[in-house]
């Protein structure tokens, strides 16, 4: 067992002056890194992503027990309740295997890992219950994540229990980013329960409803794998969004990035009424089947939802067979939606890719 490591770890950087020169340097290099990516794309890399988190607090997670802490959860247990400053939570690369959560009482944790793939948090709790389940649940506000893989390696859907679920990641917080992270489950992978969220540069697997909940949230350059769900022949679908109602600012909406994988799949299916989903400029394979969205399990009109399409390619992006409840959006529909606003990202996102990149 390794020796209890300290709370707290204080660890100078430079750059960081006063929080106003710091955000000065930050405002700088955001229009710096926008200006200059003229064509070429902004890489967002942990460099980067630490220089615009103004902190001088981090913690270091290590298997080895080298460092502060050999476990995830044990690492921000040691964050304060009520925290109000940037705490970096570092963690090298290795598997924890733990289930993983952030209370509502601690925001502002940066939890970087060292690259998707090499930083694993994995668990395997299957239940009927979404939130039980889950093997990473991010409730606090203002968090960002970097570089992680999370999963639910449950065995594959339990045949036997059809109706249990294994999230990867349940995601409640507001203001909630994942740069270069990957979510790995069988099915309803990823619950993206409330709040506004961007995940950039990020793999997400599945099977059936697998990017799932009344999240306000935008995919950028995002990778979609679709695999086969070994329980059942029909199709499943990638999103099931669940918006309420008019007033309700929910939605997933997609934007570059790609989708492909084995087997059938549809782009999404309802589960509210007002259910809102946007793919834009996104590579379609031919797993996408031609009718593209489905209505399965809902019961209500397809009036008020809206499921749409805009200038996606790709053997899966042709809509001549589309159902009818579905659009293929112009310019000017998507406006407002298929930009950073859509999650007031220019408001607290530490850095993001510019819409015209
Ligand atoms: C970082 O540490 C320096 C020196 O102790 C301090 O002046 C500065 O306010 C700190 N910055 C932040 C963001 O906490
Ligand atoms: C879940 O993982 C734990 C720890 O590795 C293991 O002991 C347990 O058998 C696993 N449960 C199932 C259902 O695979
Ligand atoms: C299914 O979920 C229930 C709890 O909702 C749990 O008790 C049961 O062990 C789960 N089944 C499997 C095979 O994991
Ligand atoms: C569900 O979709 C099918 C195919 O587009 C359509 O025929 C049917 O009317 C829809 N059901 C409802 C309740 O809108």
């Amino acid at each position: 067992m390794p020796a209890p490591p300290p709370p707290m770890f204080l660890l100078p950087r430079r750059g960081c002056l006063i929080p106003a020169l710091v955000a000065a340097i930050c405002l700088c290099v955001a229009s710096g890194a926008t200006a200059s990516s003229g064509g070429k794309k902004l890489v967002i890399d942990a460099p980067l992503l630490t220089s615009k988190v103004p902190t001088n607090q981090t913690i270091i997670v290590s298997p080895s027990g080298e460092d502060h802490f050999t476990s995830v959860q044990k690492a921000i247990d040691s964050v304060p309740d009520g925290n109000s400053g940037w705490v970096i939570v570092h963690l090298r690369a290795g598997v924890y295997r733990e289930k993983v959560h952030v209370p509502e009482s601690k925001p502002y944790i940066f939890l970087r890992g060292n690259g998707k793939g090499r930083t694993w948090i994995v668990w395997n709790d299957s239940s009927s219950v979404n939130s039980e389940s889950a093997t990473f649940t991010i409730q606090a506000n203002n968090f960002i994540a970097f570089g992680i893989s999370f999963k639910n390696d449950a065995p594959n859907g339990p045949l036997d229990e059809p109706s249990n679920q294994t999230v990867a990641a349940m995601v409640s917080g507001d203001k909630v980013a994942f740069y270069h992270c990957a979510f790995y489950s069988p099915h309803n992978t990823l619950f993206d329960h409330r709040g506004r969220h961007y995940y950039e540069s990020s793999y997400i697997q599945g099977a059936i409803d697998f990017i799932f909940g009344r999240g306000q949230s935008l995919f950028q350059s995002c990778e979609i794998f679709v695999v086969e769900d070994k329980r059942t022949k029909i199709h499943g679908s990638i999103t099931a969004q669940n918006r309420e109602s008019e007033e309700d600012k929910s939605g997933f909406v997609f934007i570059k990035g790609k989708v492909y994988g084995v087997g059938d799949v549809y782009l999404g299916r309802p589960k509210g009424p007002h259910s809102r989903v946007v793919w834009a400029n996104t590579y379609l394979s031919k797993t996408i089947v031609p009718e593209g969205w489905t209505n399965w399990s809902y019961d209500d009109t397809t009036d008020y939802l809206l499921y749409g399409e805009h200038n996606c390619k790709g053997p899966g992006a042709k809509h001549l067979r589309r159902v009818s409840w579905s659009k293929q959006l112009k310019e000017k529909d998507v406006a407002g939606i298929t930009t950073i606003d859509f999650i007031d990202g220019k408001e607290w996102l530490p850095v993001y890719h510019p819409d015209d990149e």
